[in-house]
């Protein structure tokens, strides 16, 4: 599979418990050393990422003064695992999740912080905010088995919406451009995460691959 993600880019990956998408996750985050994740079924320090953040509540606040600090980091990819649960469809967007999502492509206005992207994993794609999804470069859809999911998926892949269902594991559709094309089935480098264990320098903004491809899984 092609998918070129820039370190403004936001991704979206969905699908049942299981599937692979904290795998695929990992493995596009590891493409980006300038990283964070915010993480809270607290499974990626295991995987042998550093740059992690574990919430102790699932208070909107304490989404928001870690969104806040990585803004002011700025030139950053973020993963957000469990993305439904911190940006809900039923609720505002809290205001560093809009301006990473409307405004992360740009430095911010002070010169401080900015170009932040974020790839979104989520396993109740319908219940993540919709602002999220349509602002997102690429969409890769897991297999999924909710009838609620599958309708609002249909509004993006049409009837490759029903495929959904009987995806395998580690296989996904990726929709990107208003295009659908897979499945597409994830293979794992074997020397994939080296690049992790390093902690993120956070006076070092001078980093040298801001932008990396992906040519194949
Ligand atoms: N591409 C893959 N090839 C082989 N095993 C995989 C692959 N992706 C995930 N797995 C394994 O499948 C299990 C579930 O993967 P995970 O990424 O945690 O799924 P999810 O985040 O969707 O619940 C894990 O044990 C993981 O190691
Ligand atoms: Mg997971």
């Amino acid at each position: 599979m092609i998918c070129n993600i820039a370190i403004t880019d936001k991704i979206i990956i969905a699908g049942e418990t299981g599937t692979g998408k904290t795998t695929l996750a990992q493995y596009y985050l590891s493409l980006f050393p300038r990283h964070i994740i915010y993480d809270p079924m607290a499974e990626y320090e295991d995987a042998g990422f550093t740059n992690v953040y574990v919430p102790d509540t699932d208070d909107p606040e304490e989404y928001e003064n870690f969104l806040a600090n990585v803004w002011q980091l700025g030139n950053i990819m973020t993963l957000i695992d469990e993305a439904e649960t911190v940006m809900p469809e039923k609720k505002n967007l809290v205001p560093h999740a809009y301006k990473i999502i409307m405004k992360g492509r740009h430095v911010d206005k002070s010169g401080q912080g900015g170009l932040v992207g974020m790839i979104a994993v989520t396993k109740r794609i319908a219940e993540l905010k919709k602002t999220v999804v349509s602002q997102a470069k690429a969409i890769m859809l897991f297999r999924h088995f909710l009838p609620t999911d599958i309708d609002y998926l249909k509004s993006f892949v049409g009837d490759k919406a029903n495929d959904l269902k009987s995806m395998q594991d580690h296989h996904f559709l990726l929709y990107s451009r208003g295009e659908t094309t897979g499945p597409h089935k994830v293979v794992i480098p074997k020397n994939f995460g080296y690049a992790n264990k390093q902690k993120l320098n956070t006076n070092n903004n001078n980093i040298n691959n801001n932008y990396e491809s992906v040519d194949s899984l």
